[in-house]
């Protein structure tokens, strides 16, 4: 099975753009796609029916698949929309105390950065974020620098399983070893996590997880979930609350008002789609592409990637040769330059005092996409 512009048609691209970013928003295939269409169709020609009796069974048995998928128990699997969604009901359902601590690290999100502001400043907690050095030192460097920032005031850990802008993998195992030691709760945000690592929910130990099916898992837009060990479950509620108040977690998550269901409705389809291929298929073809782009841009550009190899996904932020100041402003303009001039689809983010480009590898992808970006040229600021 050749991956690479064989593959494209699977989804719906427009032609000529070098597609690298898959880790923003994902690309849906076409067959989920067409399931989407399919839900659709059957909550319009009657929506009674489908509200009160397709999507109860239907979403049971997404959520059945996704947990299969994950190895958890679907008691613990509340549906979101999107990770940001899923931290912000962890956040939201903690009690806070003040003068309690968030640890998290310098590369969080920054919508989740502002979501532990929000809900956990209300109640006079404060934030500190353990300064993670990138380029990366390794693993040993990343443990050390997050167990420094633990006191006993520490509330949450809160840590990217895959981080955003520096596609860090983040050594989870290890962290989630050290807050249990401390007696910590911790939080991993794993908007990037499934389909692209492993993710065992019952091996990891984590106390929530969150994980969005739209990036790496090939589902649709606005497909999520939240997880909560056994021991959370019954604090754990969607920032709405509705009619499945007090009633479990799965039932509080499944109905927050009226909304359209059929993003969790075609989850199955999406499994398929990558189980047909196989899940160890895609990651050796996109681990396997991402180290020959990575490799040809850094000799191209004489610059380096900001993590080792063992340290990747499907994702690697490579810096960028300095061509003027590294400010948010300067990453947007090159981010359309390269649009504009070459139809490179690429983020670009500043990060540490430098400018990065975060390629990301995918089964539509290959060689030629990243030699675009490897030959492309800028003008000085
Ligand atoms: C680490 C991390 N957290 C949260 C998010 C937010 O994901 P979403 O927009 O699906 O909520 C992202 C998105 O890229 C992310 O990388």
């Amino acid at each position: 099975m050749t991956f690479g512009a064989a593959w494209r048609d699977r989804f719906r691209f427009e032609a000529g753009i070098a597609y690298l970013n898959h880790g923003s928003f994902g690309a849906v295939p076409r067959v989920v796609l067409d399931a989407v269409a399919g839900w659709r169709e059957r909550m319009e020609v009657e929506p009674v029916r489908h509200f009160s009796r397709e999507v109860p069974v239907a979403l049971a048995q997404a959520r059945t698949a996704l947990a299969a998928r994950l190895n958890a128990d679907p008691d613990g699997i509340g549906f979101v929309e999107n990770a940001t969604a899923g931290a912000n009901a962890v956040l939201a359902s903690i009690e806070w105390r003040p003068g309690d601590t968030v640890v998290t690290t310098s590369h969080v999100y920054n919508a989740v950065r502002n979501a532990i502001r929000h809900w956990a400043g209300r109640a006079g907690a404060t934030l500190v974020e353990a300064d993670v050095p990138f380029p990366s030192g390794g693993e040993d460097e990343i443990v050390a620098v997050v167990e420094a920032a633990l006191t006993p005031r520490t509330r949450l850990l809160l840590v990217d399983h895959i981080a955003s802008s520096t596609a860090l993998v983040f050594p989870i195992g290890r962290l989630i070893a050290l807050a249990r030691a401390r007696g910590i709760p911790i939080l991993v945000d794993g908007a990037h996590g499934p389909g692209m690592v492993d993710v065992d929910l019952r091996a990891i130990g984590a106390d929530w997880y969150v994980g969005n099916c739209h990036k790496w898992l090939f589902g649709p837009r606005g497909s999520a979930f939240v997880y909560a060990a056994p021991e959370h479950r019954a604090s754990l509620h969607p920032p709405v609350i509705s009619h499945g108040y007090g009633q479990g977690l799965t039932r509080e998550f499944d109905w927050v008002g009226t909304r359209d269901m059929t993003p969790w409705l075609a989850l199955p389809t999406a499994l398929d789609f990558s189980a047909e291929i196989g899940p160890q298929r895609i990651a050796a073809h996109n681990r396997a592409l991402l180290a020959e782009a990575v490799a040809l841009i850094e000799r191209r550009w004489g610059t380096q990637a900001g993590v080792a190899p063992s340290q990747r996904g499907f994702m690697a932020a490579i810096q960028m040769p300095r061509t003027g100041a590294a400010t948010p402003e300067r990453a947007i303009a090159m981010h359309d330059h390269l649009f504009d001039h070459y139809g490179i689809e690429v983020p670009v983010f500043a990060f540490g005092g430098a400018l990065w480009a975060r390629i990301s590898a995918q089964i539509y992808n290959e060689l030629d996409d990243y030699r675009r970006l490897a030959d492309a040229t800028w003008p000085a600021s």
